[in-house]
């Protein structure tokens, strides 16, 4: 293959370097394009644009495969814990016994909250959905730790910050779930791993005993990882565009956990459940649904189905659809809305206009369904899934950051109206 693209515009001939990945993904570098031409391209909704070139993930979406740093999502699932991803993300290799001992450490010992976080709860309306909480709790921590604002922080510095986040994410999130709930906070206990103690401090009650039950810490750490990073997504891309102005670490991932709320991404493990109920309660008749999700005239769409990426089954949703039976069965709970979520899935896949666009079930399609029989309400699903990628988005923010990337600006083209003369009121 040449190693260039030519462009021909208005008589000018162009060559673009091409930019080969190391999975052979091919992109033509149009960095020169506008000094060399004057015009730009358009892509709206980056359909086509690749914003970066980045070590972190690798997705090829037609084939179905997800691999950080080379490892297969498979074997991350399969075996790893949620830190050892972690720390694989943002460090670029898994840690040996020793620097997983001092990193585990480290995360442990902060992971407790300043106390005058609780006071911001007194300001909200009760029934505040906890994702806008979240992003102020995340935005906040600036407050708390203010040198976090220094854009040019020494690289101690600068993991201190990515250490207090990893440490006092879950810490908050259990927050939230307490408050919500009308309950006292539990806090954290150090001597606890990661995902126990963010279930101790979600599912424990101050007046009772509460044993950490083995199925859930597997079920949440797998749940953890499988969530954790996915390239140059919506709210990748946000953190990456907020930082580049050189926000500080905590206002990047709050702008980044307000983009996953959208329902389009992260929000999406919310609306499933939700559309699963309707749907159960409406009668269960999986057909209707799909129709109305063809009907261009009606605004239903089938949640947790179709990606931007992924022409084919998402491999996420494969694992987490194998681990949905598992947990139920081993919970010995049977929710009627998994075998809903089946039914639904198998007459998508047989329909020709989900065949046809390449429509399969996403990570948010039976993520809910575990979640949920775990005993999470419905309004915590998101904030779950941004526990879980906020090490992606640390990763992609630090990766961007590394490499002095310039502040994001797109172009547009416009088409307003033309230079046109001042009218005065009386004359409009
Ligand atoms: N139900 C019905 N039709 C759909 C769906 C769906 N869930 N998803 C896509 N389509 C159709 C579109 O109507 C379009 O049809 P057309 O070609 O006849 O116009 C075609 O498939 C292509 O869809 P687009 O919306 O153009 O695809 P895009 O890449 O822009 O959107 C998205 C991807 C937002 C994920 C979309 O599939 C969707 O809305 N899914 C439901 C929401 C969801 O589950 N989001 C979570 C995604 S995973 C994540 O972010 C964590």
């Amino acid at each position: 293959m040449s190693n260039t693209a030519h462009l021909s515009l208005n008589g000018k001939e162009l060559e673009l370097p091409l930019i080969e990945g190391s999975e052979q993904e091919v992109g033509i570098d149009i960095s020169k394009l506008r000094a060399a031409t004057g015009a730009v391209t358009v892509d709206v909704g980056f359909k086509n644009t690749g914003s970066t070139t980045s070590n972190i993930t690798y997705l090829d979406g037609e084939a179905g495969v997800l691999r950080h740093r080379g490892y297969s999502i498979e074997d991350l699932a399969e075996n790893a814990s949620f830190l050892e991803v972690a720390y694989l993300l943002i460090n670029g290799e898994l840690p040996n016994a020793q620097e997983y001992a001092d990193w585990d450490h480290q995360i442990r010992h902060h992971t407790l909250v300043n106390e005058d976080m609780e006071n911001i709860f007194k300001a909200w309306p009760t029934g505040s959905h906890p994702m806008g909480q979240l992003t102020a709790m995340i935005s906040s921590l600036s407050s708390f730790y203010p040198e976090s604002l220094n854009p040019n922080q020494s690289e101690e510095d600068q993991h201190r910050t990515i250490r207090r986040l990893i440490a006092k994410m879950p810490t908050i999130v259990a927050m939230l779930h307490k408050k919500a709930a009308g309950h006292p906070v539990i806090y954290p206990q150090n001597k606890l791993d990661y995902v126990s103690n963010f279930l101790n401090m979600t599912f424990k009650n101050i007046t009772e005993d509460y044993e950490i039950d083995p199925v859930y810490v597997e079920a949440m750490n797998k749940l953890l990882i499988l969530h954790a990073d996915h390239e140059q997504n919506c709210s990748a891309s946000t953190v990456r565009i907020v930082g580049s102005s050189h926000a500080n670490l905590y206002a990047c991932i709050s702008a980044g956990i307000a983009a996953l709320w959208g329902p389009l991404h992260g929000g999406a493990n919310q609306k499933v459940i939700e559309m699963l109920e309707a749907i159960k309660n409406d009668g269960g008749d999986a057909q209707k649904y799909i129709e109305k999700a063809k009907d261009k005239n009606d605004p239903f769409r089938l949640m947790g189905f179709g990606h931007r990426v992924y022409k084919n089954y998402d491999p996420r949703a494969t694992i987490i659809k194998k681990s949905c039976d598992e947990i139920l069965d081993k919970l010995g709970i049977s929710d009627p809305v998994l075998e809903i979520a089946k039914q639904l899935e198998e007459t998508a896949l047989a329909d020709p206009y989900f065949a046809e666009r390449k429509l399969f079930p996403n990570v948010d399609f039976y993520s809910g369904i575990i979640y949920r029989a775990m005993g999470f309400p419905v309004e915590m699903f998101t904030v779950l899934f941004a526990l879980g990628r906020l090490p992606g988005w640390i990763s992609q923010w630090k990766e961007m950051r590394d490499q002095k990337q310039p502040i994001g600006r797109p172009r547009q083209i416009y088409t307003g109206p033309a230079a046109r003369d001042w009218v005065p009121m009386e004359a409009r």
